[in-house]
């Protein structure tokens, strides 16, 4: 058994900023509205016809380029998202291609919000086992396509954002800095609380007439169920994570939350006790980008230099399915 850690991060925004006073020109809202419940003052849209694999590439080539490591040296590529360019097959797929990776195996991960967590944690069993030595993973989304630009969907509308990011799995040649543990959970009973449901197999055509004049092919939330359990679920798995690694809440170097909301990570901050300094937040600038946003965040963290090596990292999420779960890392 080896250990696994992340060696290199990489992340990449479109250059399109749309503002809430942008969003103000499309639906009944406005700039204090958003930002007092969200915490979001802008967010970034690609432009026609850029999908999540263009975003993602990006971000993959700029994790490889901090690992050190060329295309060729990835054995294994692990995509998560949930605004897949084709309904199949899945983005790995074409993220391989664009890569130029002849036959490297590719894996898409549907977990939404807590796909790179997942992702994360799928990776490190690969490189624990032997079985790859380089793992590529990628969160990328592009949102905007998908969101109902007006006063019906505003609710949805203005808190999403495209956006990737993407992370270099591999061997640790020092057992200190690796993944210490993964917690990945999920409920089903509430997946309808925060959901797409069209284009859908339940139904022939999957997409009717009538699906489309109601809207179905737009996400539907439930915002304040959604917000109540997110707060629970993130700190319940970092809570999870700590007692697994016999430590406590003063051991973290940073703690970086999926950024759903401002107002979700202050009540998660809040409930932990954990310094705001100890607590990355981007969200102002990106809005929530799904499966990217922690590895976005990760990124800057990095960048900035939050991070450094031997520091303990959580990472946690939750997102629709429900889904939830925590990565605790030694830098
Ligand atoms: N602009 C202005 N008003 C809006 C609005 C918008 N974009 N969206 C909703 N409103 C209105 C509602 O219609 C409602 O009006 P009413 O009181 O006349 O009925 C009012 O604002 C309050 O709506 P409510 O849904 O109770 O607000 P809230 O404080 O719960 O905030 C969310 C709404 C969506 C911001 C909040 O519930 C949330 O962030 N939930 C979690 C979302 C999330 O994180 N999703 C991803 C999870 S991974």
């Amino acid at each position: 058994m080896y250990n696994a850690r992340i060696l290199g991060a990489g992340s990449y925004l479109p250059e399109k900023i749309v503002t809430n006073a942008d969003l103000e020109e499309l639906m009944d809202t406005s700039d204090e509205w958003i930002r007092q419940r969200t915490g979001i003052h802008e967010r970034r849209f690609v432009e026609p016809g850029v999908g999540p694999t263009d975003l993602g590439l990006q971000a993959a080539r700029r994790a490889l380029q901090s690992a050190g490591l060329a295309p060729e040296q990835i054995d294994f590529i692990i995509f998560a998202t949930l605004s897949p360019e084709y309904g199949f097959p899945g983005c790995g797929c074409l993220l391989q291609e664009k890569l130029g990776l002849d036959t490297v195996g590719a894996l898409d991960v549907r977990n939404q919000c807590t796909g790179f967590v997942y992702s994360l944690a799928i990776a490190d069993q690969f490189i624990r086992t032997g079985t790859y030595g380089h793992i590529l993973v990628v969160g990328a989304e592009v949102h905007s396509t998908g969101l109902e630009m007006n006063t019906r969907g505003r609710d949805v509308a203005v808190i999403f954002g495209d956006g990737a990011g993407a992370v270099v799995v591999g061997r640790s040649e020092n057992g200190d800095r690796r993944i210490l543990s993964s917690h990945l959970h999920a409920q089903g009973k509430y997946a309808r609380k925060l959901y797409l449901e069209a284009p859908s197999s339940l139904h022939y055509p999957r997409m009717t007439e009538k699906m489309l004049r109601e809207g179905r092919y737009y996400p539907y939330m439930d915002g304040r169920y959604v917000f109540k359990h997110a707060v629970d679920r993130m700190q319940n798995s970092v809570r999870e994570a700590l007692a697994e690694n016999h430590l406590e809440i003063e051991d973290v170097g940073l703690l970086i939350l999926h950024q759903a909301n401002l107002r979700i990570s202050e009540a998660v901050v809040r409930s932990l006790k954990i310094p705001p300094e100890r607590v990355f937040s981007n969200i102002q600038r990106y809005g929530n980008t799904t499966a990217a946003s922690i590895p976005i965040a990760l990124d800057e963290a990095v960048r900035e230099g939050r991070v450094q090596p031997g520091d303990v990292v959580v990472l946690a999420a939750f997102g629709s399915g429900f889904t939830w779960g925590a990565s605790m890392l030694r830098w």
